[in-house]
């Protein structure tokens, strides 16, 4: 198992090209399930969530050729609607190739996806959605089985804002007859630009980026041409790092104008920043201010951020307090941070933080996805060295982060 080994104090100054979305990218190389053209992406990331779900497209029948960042799909082949335990079970995302499958092929076979470390994470929203497009759904020892010969367009509300559920439905309600509404949509910047890519293949969406989608059903699909947005998260993640070491990076390849909560947040806790349409340069030239938040649906402050922010405010000059409303157990990173000498108490959904002047290198364990990327930050301004373990949950969302951090300066190396 890979661990990170970090020998903390160091600044950061240089550059670093942000990757393509994950979150954008999973939902799109689903969409390739939606026709039987071809889709030519670019801005792929290269992370291991996007190698499984290649991988778990690959074996339905979807034809997948991959070249560095760019990626072409072609489902004229399919033969297997089908997302076995095997696969799901890794990736929760997989639920993604369910509405695709229904909407194109009328059945799909999908495993229901485990809990994962940060909450139980049911799908009951999307399964309620596409019975209500007309699907029968019923589920047995752990698969959904799903049939519908022809999705009916309906009006869906859905009891909570849910990114994939909005996702799964969007694409499923492309190919229904007739018109969809989805109200309480998610407006994440990922949702969108899966949107946009389904208009580029044919399908007819209005209300793209508001919590209200309209879909006119259309026949079939053809292909299309689209690069992934940049991923908001990685790059707010380096902004982090940067508040929390020190120091002066300027990213490149970023969007600007999907991260206004995160950069508000940072400007609040003294990071000085300017700001391009594709490029952020970011100095950092004294303690973190701590800053108090709450996560909450986009455009509100993103629950794929909180760890991330939760590491500088264990550093800063004062006391904060961040709630978590979205998942019901996202603080796995608390205690590992506390091993390095953070004063953090949790109470229910709020932790509250006391800045300390320094943290500590020491050995810690990686849990989920973000917090991985949390203690890498804390572990940049420690003194000292810590040994990151079980970072595969580093590797599902970053595109070889200690890669990007060495070449700023940070002394930081994997070792097998
Ligand atoms: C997406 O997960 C992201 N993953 C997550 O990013 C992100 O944290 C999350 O949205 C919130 O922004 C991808 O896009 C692949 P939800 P998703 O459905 O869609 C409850 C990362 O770090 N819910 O918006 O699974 C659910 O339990 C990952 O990159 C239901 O109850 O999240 C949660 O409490 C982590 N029933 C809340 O809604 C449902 O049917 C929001 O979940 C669906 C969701």
């Amino acid at each position: 198992m890979d661990k990170l080994l970090i020998q903390g104090g160091k600044r950061l100054s240089g550059e670093i090209s942000i990757s393509g979305a994950k979150n954008a990218a999973l939902p799109i190389l689903c969409a390739g399930l939606l026709t039987a053209g071809d889709l030519e992406l670019s801005n792929v990331p290269h992370l291991h969530d996007v190698a499984t779900m290649l991988k778990l497209l690959g074996q339905t029948g979807l034809k997948v050729a991959q070249d560095g960042e760019r990626v072409t799909l072609n489902g004229s082949a399919i033969t297997k609607l089908e997302a076995p335990y095997e696969m799901v079970k890794t990736m929760r995302a997989s639920i993604l190739v369910l509405g695709p499958l229904l909407a194109r092929f009328g059945e799909a076979k999908v495993s229901l996806p485990g809990g994962c470390a940060i909450g139980s994470r049911p799908v009951d929203q999307h399964i309620k959605g596409l019975q209500a497009l007309g699907a029968e759904i019923s589920i047995e020892g752990g698969y959904i089985y799903a049939k519908c010969k022809k999705l009916k367009g309906t009006r869906i509300v859905t009891d909570m804002i849910t990114v994939t559920g909005t996702e799964n439905l969007l694409m499923a309600a492309t190919l229904a007859e007739g018109e969809t509404i989805l109200e309480n949509a998610a407006r994440e910047p990922e949702v969108t630009d899966l949107a946009h890519l389904l208009v580029a293949m044919g399908a007819k969406i209005e209300g793209i980026g508001t919590d209200r989608l309209v879909i006119q059903g259309v026949p079939e699909l053809h292909g299309a041409k689209h690069a992934v947005i940049s991923d908001r998260i990685e790059a707010a993640t380096f902004l982090c790092a940067v508040a929390a070491a020190g120091g002066d990076i300027t990213l490149r390849n970023t969007r600007t104008d999907i991260m206004d909560a995160a950069l508000d947040k940072l400007r609040e806790m003294g990071l000085e920043m300017t700001i391009g349409t594709d490029s952020i340069r970011a100095q950092m030239h004294r303690r973190p201010t701590p800053v108090s938040f709450r996560t909450t649906e986009y455009p509100g402050f993103p629950t794929d951020m909180q760890a991330q922010f939760m590491a500088v405010n264990t550093v800063a000059d004062g006391a904060s307090r961040v709630t978590e409303t979205i998942f019901e157990n996202r603080f796995m990173h608390v205690q590992e941070m506390n091993r390095l000498g953070a004063a953090i108490e949790t109470d229910g959904n709020t932790a509250f933080i006391k800045g300390v002047e320094q943290l500590i290198g020491a050995p810690v364990m990686a849990t989920d996805l973000r917090a991985s990327a949390s203690l890498v930050i804390a572990a940049l301004a420690a003194r000292g060295e810590t040994l990151v373990d079980r970072i595969y949950h580093l590797d599902r969302g970053y595109d070889r982060m200690e890669v990007k951090l060495s070449a700023v300066g940070a002394d930081i190396r994997r070792i097998k």
